[in-house]
């Protein structure tokens, strides 16, 4: 089920998504292209599958999260292209193909990554990609500024910059996981539950749990694989972490112990759950696909 529900989603983000990149003028073909390069490129599209499924879960029609999801993708686009600058993480592969900063030049991936950050926001405004009201809008840029700035994934990225060759605790460690990486998996739920435009708190309120388990299970199976898959399926360098001694659940736990916790935050996730119908049963695969996935 969740292979088909993440081709189907895949291709409706896809088809979004795909009209944004056509530059205003020729000057502007190189920085489109780069940004073009940068989303167009595979990828699971977790963020926006869980925008659309919170969405669905609340009753919502799926297409008017379109919105919410190309948002939350062009964030996570952003933000892999500048993780992987020399500056950062110094990666050279993503998504199986040279990192942006190797296919076009440094300057034009950081001035890519800038312009995907403010295409999000205007993804979440244009009436063709989302309908609601402007009090709902305003609730969703409100909620992705917070998880995409330094309160949310910047903030998580300065610690984890800031943390190469320290020993984290896991209280420490945990919280950078939450930032860098929780933060905009919570937005994505959030966002797409709003979109429903059937958003009530108590519901709101246990998709945020279920959001915050998920958000942290899925940067905790990101540490795994470094440690366990290979390149070729990962489509970046397997042991990148390892290389670079960096500060992950493997390292501080080890791979069983990281495991085992995955699966608890993923039962967390489920059980958050349990007063929602039929209509998060894709909710309830995604939990589940998180800490499976092998890419
Ligand atoms: C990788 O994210 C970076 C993290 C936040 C762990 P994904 O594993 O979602 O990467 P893509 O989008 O599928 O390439
Ligand atoms: C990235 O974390 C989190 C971001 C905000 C991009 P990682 O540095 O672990 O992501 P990968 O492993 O390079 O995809
Ligand atoms: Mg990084
Ligand atoms: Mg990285
Ligand atoms: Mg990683």
């Amino acid at each position: 089920m969740i292979a088909s529900y993440q081709a189907l989603s895949q291709n409706r983000v896809n088809a979004a998504l795909d009209g944004l990149f056509t530059a205003p003028s020729p000057e502007l073909d190189r920085l489109y292209d780069a940004m073009r390069y940068s989303v167009m490129n595979g990828g699971k599209r977790v963020r926006p599958l869980l925008a659309y499924a919170a969405c669905e879960a609340l009753g919502g029609v799926a297409e008017d999260a379109n919105g919410a999801a190309c948002a939350v993708e062009l964030i996570h686009a952003y933000s892999l292209v500048h993780d992987d600058l020399p500056a950062m993480d110094d990666d050279d592969l993503r998504r199986g193909q040279p990192t942006t900063h190797k296919a076009f030049d440094e300057a034009c991936a950081i001035l890519a990554g800038d312009g995907l950050q403010s295409m999000a926001f205007s993804a979440l405004l244009d009436p063709n990609l989302s309908s609601r009201d402007a009090e709902t809008r305003l609730a969703m840029v409100h909620a992705l500024a917070q998880a995409a700035g330094p309160a949310g994934m910047v903030g998580g990225q300065a610690i984890d910059l800031g943390s190469v060759g320290v020993k984290l605790d896991q209280t420490a460690l945990e919280y950078m996981h939450r930032h860098k990486t929780g933060a905009l998996i919570e937005a994505s739920v959030r966002l797409g539950a709003l979109a429903s435009g059937r958003a009530d708190p108590i519901r709101l309120e246990a998709l945020q749990v279920y959001a915050r388990a998920v958000g942290l299970a899925f940067q905790v199976q990101d540490d795994i694989l470094d440690v366990e898959s290979d390149t070729a399926t990962l489509g970046k360098r397997q042991g990148a972490d390892i290389a670079r001694d960096k500060p992950t659940y493997p390292a501080l736990l080890g791979l069983a112990a990281a495991k085992d916790y995955a699966v608890e935050l993923r039962d967390q996730a489920l059980h958050a759950l349990s007063a929602f119908d039929e209509a998060a049963e894709p909710l309830r695969q995604l939990a589940r696909y998180i800490v499976e996935r092998r890419n």
